[in-house]
C-alpha cells in the first residue's frame, strides 16, 4: 500500500510517500524557518499563507522523487491535530481534494501520535514500550501498548520542553529556532557553569508530571543578573547548563517510569528527540538493559512520513475518513487521559 503524508500543523511544509508502512519512497520537507527568522518565532497568518503557495509544489515533487504518478496512491493522510487551525486546514483542504480527484481514501492523522510512531517506521520496536514525546507544543511520558494505545504517565504542567528552548534562545538572542541553536552553543560551553534549579512538584498520583516554567524563567533572570538586558550572542555556559537541567528534568522522570513500571523498552520522539545530549543519555539507559530507539534526525521534527507511516497502521485495520474530516487545534489524543 502506498500512502502519501501530508504534514502542515506549524511552519514545515511536508509530504512524503511510504509503501507499507516502513519504506520512505520520499520525504520532502519545505521549512519556513527562514521566513519567520526575523519574529523570532513562528508567525500563523504567514505559515498558513505559506502553506498555501507550496503545498502543490511539495506534493507534487514527493510523488516525483518517489519515482512514481499520482495514480500509484492508494490513500493519502494528513496531520489534521493539534496545531495552528490555518496551517492544518491547508494541508487537510489539499489532502481531501487529492483524495476526491482520485477516489481513494483520506485518512487524518493525530500530529502527536505520530512523532510518537516515527521511530517504528525505521526501527520497529516490540510494544509494550515507554514513549518520551517531546516537541514545541508537548511533553509526555506514557506506556505505549500499540500504535493507538496510549496512556499517559506524566505531561509538563506548563511549558513544553521544546518551548522552553526557544524562550530561552529568544531571550538570549541566540538565534532562530532555539532548540538546535542551544544544543549546538552547549557542545563547546561548561554545563555546570550554572546550577539551575528542576522543580519541586507534590504531583500526588502523578509523579512523572513535569515543569519548565521555573527552569526557563531562573535562565532568564540569570541573564537580568549579570547583563542587565545585554545579550551576548555566544553564551555557550548558559545554554550548556540550560540544556543539561532541561534533560535532566526529563530524564528523572524517565528513570523513575521505567523503574516503577517494568518496562524494558523506551522510545523517543518529537522535535526535542533531536537533542544530542538527550539522545545520549536516552542510549546510556542501554547499559542498564533497555532498550532505546529513536528516530533518525530528519524524522524528529515535522514531517510527513511519521504521518504516512502510522496511517498505514490505522488503513490496515479499516479505519478512514471522508470529506467531512476536518482541522483541530485541539490535542485531543492526551489530554485528561492519566490511567
Ligand atoms: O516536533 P517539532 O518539529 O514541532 C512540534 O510539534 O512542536 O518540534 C519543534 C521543537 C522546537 O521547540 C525546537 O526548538 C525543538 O523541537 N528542537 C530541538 C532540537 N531540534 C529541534 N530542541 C533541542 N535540541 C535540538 N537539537
Ligand atoms: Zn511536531
Amino acid at each position: 500500500m502506498i500512502v502519501l503524508g501530508i504534514e502542515t500543523s506549524c511552519d514545515e511544509c511536508s509530504a512524503a510517500v511510504v509503501r507499507d508502512g516502513h519504506e520512505i519512497l520520499s520525504n520532502v520537507i519545505a521549512t519556513q524557518i527562514e521566513l519567520h527568522k526575523p519574529y523570532q518565532g513562528v508567525v500563523p497568518e504567514l505559515a498558513s499563507r505559506l502553506h498555501t503557495e507550496w503545498i502543490a509544489q511539495v506534493v507534487k515533487a514527493a510523488v516525483a522523487q518517489a519515482g512514481l504518478s499520482n495514480s500509484d496512491i492508494d490513500a493519502v493522510a494528513v496531520s489534521n491535530r493539534p496545531g495552528l487551525l490555518g496551517s492544518l486546514l491547508v494541508g487537510v483542504s489539499f489532502a481531501k481534494a487529492f483524495a476526491y480527484a482520485l477516489d481513494i481514501p483520506v485518512i487524518g492523522i493525530d500530529h502527536i501520535r505520530a512523532h510518537l510512531y516515527a521511530s517504528q517506521i525505521e526501527t520497529p520496536l516490540e510494544y509494550p514500550y515507554l514513549g518520551v514525546l517531546v516537541s514545541g507544543g508537548h511533553t509526555v511520558i506514557c506506556r505505549v501498548d500499540g500504535y493507538d494505545e496510549i496512556k499517559v504517565l506524566g505531561t509538563t504542567i506548563d511549558d513544553a520542553i521544546g518551548e522552553a528552548f526557544d524562550k530561552v534562545a529568544k531571550f538570549y538572542k541566540l538565534g532562530y529556532p532555539g532548540g538546535v541553536v542551544i544544543d549546538k552553543l552547549s557542545r563547546s560551553g561548561d554545563p555546570m557553569a550554572f546550577l539551575f534549579p528542576g522543580p519541586t512538584l507534590d504531583r500526588g498520583d502523578h509523579p512523572y508530571d513535569m515543569s519548565y516554567s521555573g527552569l526557563k524563567t531562573a535562565v532568564i533572570n540569570q541573564l537580568d543578573k549579570f547583563r542587565n538586558g545585554e545579550a551576548e550572542a555566544s553564551d555557550v555556559n548558559i545554554a550548556a547548563s540550560f540544556q543539561r537541567c532541561a534533560v535532566g528534568i526529563l530524564m528523572k522522570r524517565v528513570r523513575a517510569a521505567l523503574k516503577d513500571t517494568g518496562l524494558t523498552r523506551v522510545s523517543a520522539g518529537g522535535g526535542v528527540a533531536a537533542n544530542s545530549l538527550l539522545r545520549s543519555e536516552l542510549k546510556d539507559l542501554e547499559k542498564g538493559g533497555y532498550t532505546v530507539t529513536f528516530p533518525s534526525l530528519k524524522l524528529c521534527t515535522d514531517n510527513g512520513a511519521m504521518v504516512a507511516g502510522l496511517a498505514f497502521r490505522y488503513l490496515q485495520d479499516g479505519y478512514c475518513d471522508d470529506m467531512g474530516l476536518t482541522a483541530s487545534s485541539r490535542v485531543v489524543a492526551f489530554k485528561h487521559s492519566y490511567p
